[in-house]
């Protein structure tokens, strides 16, 4: 059977690519996402007048709220090397009726058409765990902030998620088997303090979210589906096993007992 790679990783080759705009999306209007996003844009310290850059932009749901912080004379830029995620964000962006004071490009975090030294914040959100060079792309995000500017990475940390689910061995043949698989590093999250020191940014800051849900967002529930369909195709799970386990969390769910959490690591440092 196929193997089930991280579709994030070139999502213009995949069967439905604008399955994973409306996925971003959703998830980006899931309440505790939203206070997530808020709070990281509060710790990289964006504000009025600066100019910024998201690597790995997406949809745009993060610019978007960008723009609204940085005032009349602010930019920021999003840079994703899917077209299929530039022309939504681009759409969405018209939509909420965003001016010239936001921009999404196309093209590769690893290699950005911009000179060095020029922005003042250079931010990416769970883009390093999906991605095979981070190390590149960080280097280049390092290379366009200014001395003196902020570079900030957030991503998840597969390692820190709980779900409490009565069969609790098969919930970790599901959610670490499939992760181990399928992301080039699940548990990114931990190791960005630690990555932003090592390339000699200065003051270096860690902070750590927790994604909870006891309601069963739509977002989670998609998440929990994919993870269960990805087990069984890389032959972790049978079929039935899978259903089973998805019947067990959706009945949970329906009685008010359901209980997820995930941890989202943020570092920021400045530039020397
Ligand atoms: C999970 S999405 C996150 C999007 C957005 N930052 C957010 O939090 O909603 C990961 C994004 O990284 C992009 N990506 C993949 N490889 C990349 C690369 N080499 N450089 C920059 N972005 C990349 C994908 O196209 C996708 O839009």
């Amino acid at each position: 059977m196929k193997r089930p790679l991280d579709p994030y990783r070139a999502i213009d080759r995949q069967r439905r690519p604008h399955s994973y705009v409306d996925h971003l999306e959703v998830r980006g209007r899931t309440p505790a996402q939203t206070r997530l996003r808020r709070r990281f844009l509060r710790f990289a310290r964006i504000g009025p007048g600066q100019r910024v850059l998201e690597v790995g932009s997406g949809t745009g749901i993060i610019t978007r709220d960008v723009a609204a912080l940085l005032g009349p004379r602010g930019q920021v830029i999003g840079v994703d090397p899917s077209r299929v995620m530039t022309g939504a964000a681009r759409r969405l962006a018209r939509a909420a009726g965003i001016g010239p004071r936001l921009v999404h490009a196309f093209g590769d975090g690893a290699r950005l058409r911009f000179a060095a030294n020029r922005f003042d914040r250079v931010f990416a959100v769970t883009v390093l765990l999906h991605v095979a060079n981070s190390a590149a792309i960080l280097r280049e995000m390092l290379r366009v902030a200014r001395p003196g500017g902020i570079v900030a990475v957030q991503d998840q940390d597969f390692g820190s998620l709980t779900l409490d689910h009565p069969d609790r061995a098969l919930t970790a043949r599901i959610m670490d088997g499939v992760v181990r698989r399928m992301y080039p590093d699940p548990f990114s999250g931990r190791t960005l303090f630690g990555r932003l020191v090592r390339l000699g940014l200065r003051r270096v800051r860690l902070a750590v979210y927790v994604f909870q849900d006891t309601t069963l967002e739509p977002y989670t529930h998609a998440m929990l589906r994919r993870r269960a369909e990805n087990a069984v195709r890389l032959g972790l799970v049978s079929a039935p096993a899978a259903a089973r386990w998805i019947a067990e969390i959706e009945r949970l769910a329906a009685i008010g007992q359901f209980a997820f959490t995930l941890n989202y690591h943020a570092a920021r440092g400045i530039k020397s």
